[in-house]
């Protein structure tokens, strides 16, 4: 037997009995003739002291940090107790020690605030998971992964894997694609999602699916991005969306009792996606603060300022209390959102003054009391500041959603302790895309608009206006999850697609699958799927999902432990038939 106890079990309980631990040196102290090492493993550290008996073996193997080590000895009480670890209160008082496995000096340190940086630790990745701080995220991750489990098969869904290699249909992002050795010149995709094999499950019957399931999409990163991600994904049958979002709702309200001991009494906020747009400027609001946008156009238009003259929008936000920043912070946040990132040419603020006055950056155009109705429209109170932007509206708008965020942060109005989910209704079901001159679906092609649009999809004029019975669930500012009802009749399939671009022979080269299974008694359904790895690093309080994936992709995309992509061997193209453009 290696070990009889792990290295985060022992208690002054456990005084005077004789184990055996393994594990991995942490820290080494010599003091005299006596040693001490820190031994751990996934349990947590527990001391041990060897003693002068133990010293000439010492001499001859000496012990190094993350050797591997297999240690007998009693426990003892300690003389000076270490109160912030649980094994504190107790040592082993070693009698026989062996090497079990030798290490080089590692190329960090392997503690919570460690020296390496970013790309080392990735590079020694199975070095930094040993790391307490890692390996705690990744506990959260399996946690949260069992809680949704439990709560799925409590409410009778079935777990059912589907492929990883498929047919290639873009629409949004970037397939990945694998070569057939066995078709030659023909390619798999690896799935965006398992949007089309769960609609067909339901077709099949199989009325309550979830999968926790990777997904893969090529497009650029961020922190909140990887080329590979996790979905809790989810389908039902017979559902309408208030079934789907009640259900989802009592998942998410499940985890954070189990793993934050959080409990959600009222029903999450709902807010249609035009109310988010205009309030938030954004389709994901961080409702922990207000501090919402509010629309000056109509206000500051025709007092012979060319800026807001000109401007498609003029839209203001309102900074509680901060009617005392100086000079050099607004200046400063000038600089903000004139980087090419916000892209705005400046920021016009007024001062409203504890006294009751008002004093503007626009002064020459606007009195006090033309100053006293922005103030009105913005709801500020003396103590306030009120910023301003204009310009393009859809640049403007954006501009300003970053920089209520921005004022969030600076304030502290976004602690990562508070939770504060929304569910996103009422998206629109197309989207313009400038760079293909189309409409595209804003979620996705399988999406049902709202049955009193319907028609509409005969009006291009129309089309913005239409509106999907699609949802996302937004935490703290962040979209956690997404999801629809879904069409399931062929002949709304087909239109569409149509509406969408695709030729008739275009639709069904791509979803004949689909469109077939459509006419073999499809039932209503719809569903969801919630982000894995950013609910993860929600619950966590980080920013980056990186943090809670065991073995994450950098920036670039590449798994530089591994180092992934690379090129592979002549021979291996030749069986695939692949030549290299050089
Ligand atoms: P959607 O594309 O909105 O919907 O994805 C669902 C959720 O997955 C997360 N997500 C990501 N997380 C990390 N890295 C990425 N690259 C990434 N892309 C998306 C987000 C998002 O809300 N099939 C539909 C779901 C449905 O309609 O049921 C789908 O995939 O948190």
């Amino acid at each position: 037997m290696y070990r009889t106890h792990t290295c985060g079990e022992l208690r002054l309980e456990h005084n005077g009995k004789k184990v055996t631990l393994a594990g991995w040196v942490q820290r080494i102290r010599k003091f005299g003739s006596i040693t001490f090492v820190d031994l751990r493993d996934r349990y947590g550290i527990t001391q041990l002291l060897l003693g002068e008996s133990l010293n000439q073996q010492l001499d001859q193997q000496p012990l190094g940090r993350e050797f591997v080590i297999q240690v007998s000895g009693t426990v003892t009480e300690r003389t000076n107790k270490n109160p912030n670890i649980p094994t504190g209160d107790i040592e082993i008082t070693v009698s026989d020690f062996a090497i079990l496995n030798g290490a080089k000096t590692p190329p960090f340190t392997v503690q919570d605030d460690t020296d390496g940086g970013d790309e080392l630790r990735m590079k020694y990745r199975y070095l930094d998971l040993r790391r307490n701080i890692v390996k705690q995220n990744l506990e959260l991750r399996y946690r949260v992964n069992r809680s949704a489990r439990n709560f799925l098969d409590s409410r009778g869904f079935m777990d059912i894997e589907t492929p990883f290699l498929i047919k290639s249909t873009p629409e949004g992002a970037r397939d990945f694609v694998v070569p057939s050795r066995m078709n030659p010149n023909e390619f798999y995709a690896l799935p965006q999602s398992p949007q089309t094999f769960k609609q067909l499950l339901m077709v099949s019957g199989y009325d309550r699916y979830y999968q926790i399931v990777k997904c893969f999409r090529d497009e650029d990163l961020r922190a909140d991005r990887q080329p590979e991600f996790t979905q809790i994904d989810c389908e039902m049958s017979f559902v309408e969306q208030e079934d789907i979002l009640n259900n989802f709702e009592e998942m998410l309200k499940h985890i954070f009792v189990e793993i934050k001991g959080i409990t959600f009494n009222e029903p999450f906020p709902r807010m249609t996606w035009d109310d988010a747009m205009e309030f938030y400027g954004n389709d994901k609001p961080d409702i922990r603060f207000e501090m919402k946008l509010v629309n000056l156009s109509e206000t500051v238009k025709g007092n012979g300022f060319k800026v807001f003259d000109e401007a498609e929008l003029v839209v203001a936000i309102c900074a509680k209390g901060c009617a005392e920043y100086t000079r050099k912070q607004l200046d400063e946040l000038t600089e903000w959102v004139k980087r090419p990132q916000i892209g705005m040419n400046g920021l016009i603020y007024a001062r409203y003054g504890t006294d009751g006055t008002i004093k503007s950056s626009v002064d020459k155009f606007f009195d006090e009391g033309k100053l006293k109705t922005w103030a009105e429209k913005c709801q500020a109170e003396p103590g306030d500041l009120i910023l301003v932007l204009a310009g393009k509206e859809e640049r403007t708008r954006k501009a300003m959603s970053e920089l209520r965020l921005e004022m969030g942060e600076r304030l502290g109005l976004r602690d990562k302790n508070v939770f504060k989910p929304l569910w996103v209704i009422d998206f629109p079901l197309f989207e313009y895309a400038e760079e293909e001159n189309r409409w595209v679906a804003r979620h996705h092609p399988f999406t049902a608009p709202k049955p009193e649009h319907i028609e509409w999809m005969n009006d291009l004029s129309k089309y913005a206006d239409i509106k999907a019975n699609a949802y996302d669930i937004v935490l703290n500012g962040t979209e956690v999850g997404g999801g629809s009802i879904r069409i399931f009749q062929r002949d709304l399939q087909e239109k569409m697609f149509a509406a969408l671009g695709m030729t008739p022979e275009e639709a069904n080269h791509k979803f004949g699958f689909l469109l077939g299974a459509f006419e073999y008694g499809a039932p209503p359904h719809g569903g969801i799927a919630f982000g894995f790895d950013r609910l993860c690093s929600l619950l966590g309080g980080s920013e980056t999902i990186r943090d809670f994936i065991a073995f994450p992709k950098n920036n670039s995309g590449r798994d530089v432990m591994m180092d992934a992509p690379s090129t592979i061997d002549q021979s291996q193209l030749k069986e695939l038939n692949i030549s290299l453009v050089q």
